[in-house]
């Protein structure tokens, strides 16, 4: 029924008259089928409508995209080379734009962070599969934060069996170089768009950043590093400096991951707002 034309004329006839759709739930439905359709769960149609009329509903109208958590490239069916990104930095913002009425597409890659259902989740595994969706998606999307830690190599094989211990005492694995998302991004990126990257480093913290903030043709750079205790991977606190491509730039003290993304979205707002083209 939900997604009868019928039933989605409606809901886009409502929509172009400025009411807000709170997304339907998926799974069992009245009919015994399974699928798109379900009433949204109590506590998801509570969090949306006490979004809706916070007073700070100010991403409402905004397409954003968050790439988010590490990336596995497979070695063999058991093994991966990843990192020790949890996701909870990129689900913090997916949510927190939510929360100010973006419509949020959050590419996800192998993550136990719980994920509000007001999110289109999109579940990845790869770099290469991390950087197909985020590709099919830009071109609609009025912004991108690329909060995700993706391997930049991969191996140049994945083999179909489990590897065997032979009694060698090493073996190579061959690498080769996954794409940059962030890069591809930065590159089709229109005069309407805006894109966040992160950069986190272990040392010349600052010059890699402002080398990445304009290699990678970001709007803004968020800089977490390492050497800060609490801030980086599998953390619940982050701490981090914004580099604008102005030259300005902001630093913020040690502080729960949902707080920095409030920073993060405050200068996205703020970029949006001194952008003349952005709608
Ligand atoms: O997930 P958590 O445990 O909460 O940890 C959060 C975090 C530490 C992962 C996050 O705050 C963070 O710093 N993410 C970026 C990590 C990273 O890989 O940075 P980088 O300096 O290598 O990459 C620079 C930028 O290019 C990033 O926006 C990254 O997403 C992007 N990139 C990098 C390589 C690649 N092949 N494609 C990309 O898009």
């Amino acid at each position: 029924m939900w997604h009868h034309p019928a039933t989605q004329g409606n809901i886009a006839t409502l929509q172009q008259r400025g009411h807000h759709l709170i997304p339907v739930g998926i799974g069992e439905l009245a009919s015994g089928l399974s699928g798109e359709g379900r009433m949204a769960e109590p506590e998801d149609i509570a969090r949306y409508v006490g979004s809706a009329l916070s007073p700070r509903y100010d991403l409402a109208g905004k397409s954003i995209l968050i790439t988010a958590g590490p990336t596995y490239e497979p070695i063999d069916p058991v093994r991966f080379i990843g990192n020790r990104s949890s996701g909870k930095m990129g689900v913090a913002l997916a949510h927190a734009a939510a929360a100010r009425g973006a419509q949020v597409t959050l590419i996800l890659g192998p993550s136990s962070q719980p994920v509000h259902s007001n999110i289109n989740l999109i579940r990845v595994e790869t770099a290469r599969e991390m950087h197909a969706v985020a590709q099919a998606h830009w071109p609609s999307q009025h912004a991108a934060i690329l909060s995700a830690a993706v391997a930049d190599y991969r191996p140049e094989f994945s083999f179909a069996e489990k590897i065997k211990k032979k009694g060698d005492a090493s073996m190579t694995l061959e690498l080769v170089q996954n794409p940059d998302i962030a890069a591809a991004l930065g590159e089709s990126k229109t005069a309407r768009q805006l894109l966040i990257g992160f950069a986190l480093e272990t040392s010349d913290a600052e010059a890699n950043a402002l080398q990445k903030l304009h290699r990678k043709n970001f709007d803004c750079i968020v800089l977490n590093s390492m050497a800060d205790p609490g801030a980086g991977f599998n953390t619940d606190t982050n701490k981090v400096t914004l580099f604008f491509k102005n030259n300005k730039r902001a630093d913020f003290k040690l502080k729960a991951k949902q707080e920095v993304a409030e920073d993060i979205l405050n200068a996205l707002l703020e970029l949006f707002n001194q952008s003349p083209l952005t709608p």
